[in-house]
């Protein structure tokens, strides 16, 4: 058997969560004159495609300046009623391309990335991940971000929209519990 479909098989499993699609990724259009400023503070995770790394509910992120100018990444969330957070960086990796941010949660794995399709920086936010492995295979991550603990349907149905008029698949999106005490 041809190597790249075979390790195509033994990843698959894996990555089932997210969704997966043949070749490489789709590349939306991402928000324009990306402000990172505006961009900072906290987040909660309105919907998303389910991820292996976050299962939990009441999930969050909190994005600060670093003084090396790297922005910090907190992410918490409540899994199997603990609290749990993890710290990570994020970079904008070409500044002609301010919306195209890596991310990474340790020094072992290498920066994935982090695409701020749009945003209005105070109610919601709409983030896209695609990694592509070998051009024969992509998978991909979306999350809709909200400045509060729930958006209005409206909202979330603006963003799916958009979602999907860049051609970017939302039949995976499921909305985070965010029935939480604060
Ligand atoms: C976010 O993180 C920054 C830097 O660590 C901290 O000063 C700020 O209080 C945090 N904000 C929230 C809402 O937790
Ligand atoms: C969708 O989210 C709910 C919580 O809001 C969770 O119970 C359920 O397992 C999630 N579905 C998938 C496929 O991850």
């Amino acid at each position: 058997m041809n190597s790249a479909v075979h390790f195509l098989l033994l990843m698959l499993p894996l990555i089932s969560a997210q969704v997966t699609q043949w070749g490489p990724c789709p590349t939306p259009r991402v928000q324009p004159n990306f402000n990172l400023e505006r961009y900072l503070g906290k987040w909660y995770e309105i919907e998303k495609i389910p991820t292996y790394f976050a299962r939990g509910k009441c999930i969050e992120a909190n994005y600060s300046l670093r003084k090396d100018g790297t922005i910090k990444v907190v992410n918490s969330q409540i899994f199997r009623n603990k609290f749990r957070s993890t710290e990570g960086t994020a970079v904008i990796r070409n500044k002609m391309e301010p919306a195209k941010l890596g991310i990474s949660f340790s020094y072992f794995t290498p920066y994935s990335p982090y695409w701020i399709v749009s945003t209005d920086y105070t109610s919601v936010a709409i983030v896209y991940s695609c990694t592509d492995i070998l051009h024969l295979f992509n998978y991909q991550y979306v999350w809709i971000l909200g400045r509060s603990r729930t958006l209005p349907v409206v909202t979330v149905n603006y963003a799916k929209m958009l979602l999907q008029k860049e051609g970017i698949n939302i039949y995976k999106l499921n909305a985070t519990d965010q029935s939480c005490k604060t």
